[in-house]
């Protein structure tokens, strides 16, 4: 049975503005890696491996944080191959280019402050999407528009990968205490656990490899790639419905990227594109 803080599947919804998450994250980034690297890596890092990024590649990342994985695209996608890094915190998206800049990485990455639900990015213009303990933070219905517009930017050959915690898997005494946190402290413990391989199915990925991974809390790290059809029938739809978000949408037109408009460190930019996002 649902109650008012839950959907029908038994997730907890999330009620943080985008105001209040922006200014969370900026208040931590500082430290964010001192709360979470250790358990978050190496999942993380799993992640990146079954998206298994090549050479000249095209990468979206959302939710970047404090760019760990920025670092690890950037390296394998090669000096012929572009990471776009998006994130809604300019503390976050800092730190992310200071990691950047110091892997001497600068020249195949780009920043962008932009929301996850409005995607800075015209059509079919990215090869994979990425993202590591974020989908979580999107309230229930978010979750398959943010789906949507990665599919959206997505090739149809293009593939998705996501990290994410999960009510999958043996759950128990600690997954209680966290959902209880977040019931109760939602702007501290502000992301839950969601069903990460059934959300992509839902929003026409079909899921082709998937584990979940034990941190404190089981984790869901998952591949999918668009279903074709649905792909072809959502396009022909966007054309319609939305002309205005086709390829002549004033985005950011991967790999060129546009000149920045904020000198942010050397080589290293945000670039701040499209409408500004929902308080
Ligand atoms: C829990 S952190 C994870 C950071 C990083 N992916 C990692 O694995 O270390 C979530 C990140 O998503 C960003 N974020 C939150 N809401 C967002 C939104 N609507 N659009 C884009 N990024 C968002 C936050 O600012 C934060 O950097």
């Amino acid at each position: 049975m649902s109650s008012p803080d839950q959907d029908r599947s038994g997730i907890l919804r999330v009620f943080t503005s985008r105001r209040e998450t922006r200014a969370f994250y900026d208040k931590i980034s500082d430290f964010y890696d001192l709360l979470s690297e250790r358990s978050e890596g190496p999942v993380r890092r799993a992640g990146i491996e079954m998206l298994a990024p090549r050479n000249g590649e095209r990468i979206l990342e959302i939710g970047c944080g404090t760019g760990h994985s920025v670092v690890d695209l950037a390296a394998a996608v090669g000096p012929e191959g572009r990471v776009l890094a998006i994130d809604l915190s300019e503390g976050m998206l800092a730190r992310s280019a200071a990691r950047v800049v110091e892997a001497n990485l600068s020249d195949r990455v780009r920043f962008a402050c932009a929301d996850a639900v409005q995607l800075p990015l015209a059509a079919s213009t990215v090869d994979a999407v990425f993202m590591s303990f974020t989908l979580e933070l999107f309230d229930t219905p978010e979750i398959p528009r943010v789906l949507e517009e990665c599919k959206r930017v997505l090739t149809l050959a293009g593939r998705i990968g996501v990290v994410g915690m999960s009510k999958e898997g043996p759950g128990g005494v600690i997954l209680e205490a966290y959902e209880w946190s977040h019931r109760h402290f939602p702007n501290f413990v502000d992301c839950r656990p969601i069903f990460v391989s059934r959300a992509l199915e839902t929003a026409g990925f079909r899921v082709v490899e998937k584990k979940i991974a034990e941190m404190w809390v089981p984790v869901e790290i998952v591949v999918g790639l668009p279903d074709e059809q649905r792909s072809l029938a959502l396009a022909a739809r966007l054309a319609t419905d939305h002309p205005e978000r086709g390829n002549s949408a004033p985005h950011l037109h991967f790999p060129l990227f546009p000149s920045s408009n904020t000198a942010f460190r050397k080589n290293c930019s945000v670039v701040h594109s499209g409408p500004a996002p929902p308080r």
